[in-house]
């Protein structure tokens, strides 16, 4: 099956609570191959950009300010059906629906400290992950692991 990217982010409640490796752990763990990895800090232009879909609703500023308000941990994950997996691994926006086992389920409760954002799409991954990564900082490289994890 052929392989898909998304973006991911630690949202910075997760840097702030020191969970960032439980969610890389939890990525790896699946099966997820990473491509790319970065902390730093969102400027309010590339959070307005990457949140754009949103310009205008009620909880936008709110979102544009904390997404700036410390640094992310960015992250380029690839493998097969990848967007959908990271969406499954995430759990659901609202930690309350968030089932136990996902990461928002495990590690939040408020929609607005959901703690991680990942591509809501296949289109939207390949916008957000040029918003995010240059070229040279996404890395093509092999794992001897994946005939344990890709059928083929
Ligand atoms: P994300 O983009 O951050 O991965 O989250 P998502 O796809 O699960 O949810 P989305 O609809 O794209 O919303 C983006 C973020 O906005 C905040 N939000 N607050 N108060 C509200 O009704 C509300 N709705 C959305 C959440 O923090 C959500 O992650
Ligand atoms: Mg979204």
């Amino acid at each position: 099956m052929s392989s898909e990217r998304s973006l991911v982010l630690v949202k910075p409640d997760g840097v702030q609570r020191g969970i960032s490796g439980a969610v890389i752990s939890k990525l790896e763990s699946r099966g997820l191959k990473i491509a790319g990895m970065k902390l730093f800090q969102i400027s309010r232009d590339l959070a307005t950009r990457h949140y754009g879909a949103h310009e205008g609703k009620p909880f936008f500023e709110g979102l544009v300010n904390f997404i700036t308000s410390g640094p992310v941990v960015a992250m380029v994950v690839e493998g097969p059906r990848a967007v959908e997996i990271v969406r499954s691994t995430m759990g659901a926006t609202d930690p309350l629906n968030a089932q136990p086992g996902t990461i928002r389920g495990d590690f939040g409760i408020e929609i607005g400290r959901n703690l991680v954002h990942g591509s809501d799409s296949l289109e939207s991954a390949k916008h957000e992950i040029n918003l995010f990564f240059s070229a040279g900082e996404i890395i093509d490289y092999d794992r001897d692991i994946d005939t344990w994890i890709i059928e083929s």
